[in-house]
């Protein structure tokens, strides 16, 4: 076991980041399901919500998907399929369309949440910082591509899929690996591996949730009383079947719960 600090970082942190991410987004799922949500606020400034959510999340999406089959397809399949040149020029070419795409996207909806004060009050600090992350993560993804293009030829891109490899399939000392490789490449995958540890904290929990499963979770809705309902104890979960403890003449109550 090494304890220098390239060790540390890409050997043991991203580690305590997946772990954190998996446990995290678990115990959250069990003990707070209704902040299980994107804190969406589509309702203000509309238009520029649609471009710049279509925009980010098919970008994001495809690149995603291309980390996914390009870092993780068996060898024997990628040897199948195309050189390890092309490997590495469906990746440059594809991820980088796909980045631009999701940069730009991700760039409206930067500008309006903190441009539109309505907005930007309604923002946890968390729903800004995790904007920022992902703009600076697809930010030096996109720098790597001209990197990657100088370095074409030359070993580098399969490195950098053996080590992320080597992470998923638990191997030893695959932090080694990086040693020597380009900074960028050492700064984007410190960062994307960040991004799992904070995001049970934040609104990007709702990725587990996509597509399905989340919009069919059954409705729920917060209904207010004028009169003086006393509200039910931290402790002592509301139960819908029992409406005695709500006033008799706010009808309001009884139908918005359960609906
Ligand atoms: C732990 C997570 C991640 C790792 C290990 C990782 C690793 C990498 C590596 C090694 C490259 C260079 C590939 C090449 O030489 O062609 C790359 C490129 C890139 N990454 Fe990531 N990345 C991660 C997460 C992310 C996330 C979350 C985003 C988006 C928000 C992202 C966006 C990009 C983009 C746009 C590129 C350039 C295009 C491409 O090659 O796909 N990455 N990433």
């Amino acid at each position: 076991m090494s304890f220098d600090v390239n060790n540390i970082l890409y050997g043991w942190y991203p580690y305590i980041c997946l772990s954190v991410f998996l446990l995290g987004s678990l115990v959250r799922f069990d003990t707070s399901q209704y902040t299980w949500r994107s804190g969406s606020s589509q309702l203000l400034r509309k238009r520029q919500f649609r471009w710049g959510s279509n925009l980010f999340h098919v970008g994001v999406l495809v690149v995603i998907g291309g980390h996914f089959a390009g870092f993780l397809m068996p060898d024997w399949l990628v040897k199948f399929l195309m050189s390890p040149a092309q490997h590495e020029l469906v990746a440059m070419v594809v991820g980088g369309l796909a980045g631009i795409i999701a940069i730009i996207g991700l760039s409206l909806l930067i500008h309006r949440r903190l441009i539109d004060p309505r907005i930007r009050n309604t923002s946890h600090q968390w729903d800004i910082a995790i904007i920022l992350m992902l703009w600076a993560q697809l930010a030096l993804g996109l720098l790597t591509v001209p990197v990657s293009a100088a370095y074409m030829g030359t070993p580098l891109f399969e490195i950098l899929v053996a080590y992320v490899k080597g992470i998923v399939l638990l191997q030893n000392n695959v932090a080694q690996l990086l040693i020597g490789t380009p900074l960028i490449y050492r700064v984007h995958i410190f960062l994307g591996f960040t991004i799992f540890l904070v995001s049970p904290f934040t609104r990007l929990v709702h990725v587990w949730s996509a597509p399905v499963w989340y919009l069919g979770r059954p409705g729920f809705q917060i209904v207010r009383t004028r009169n003086n309902y006393v509200r039910p104890r931290r402790d002592q979960s509301l139960d819908v079947t029992d409406l005695s403890t709500a006033p008799a003449a706010d009808k309001s109550y009884r139908s918005g719960v359960g609906d």
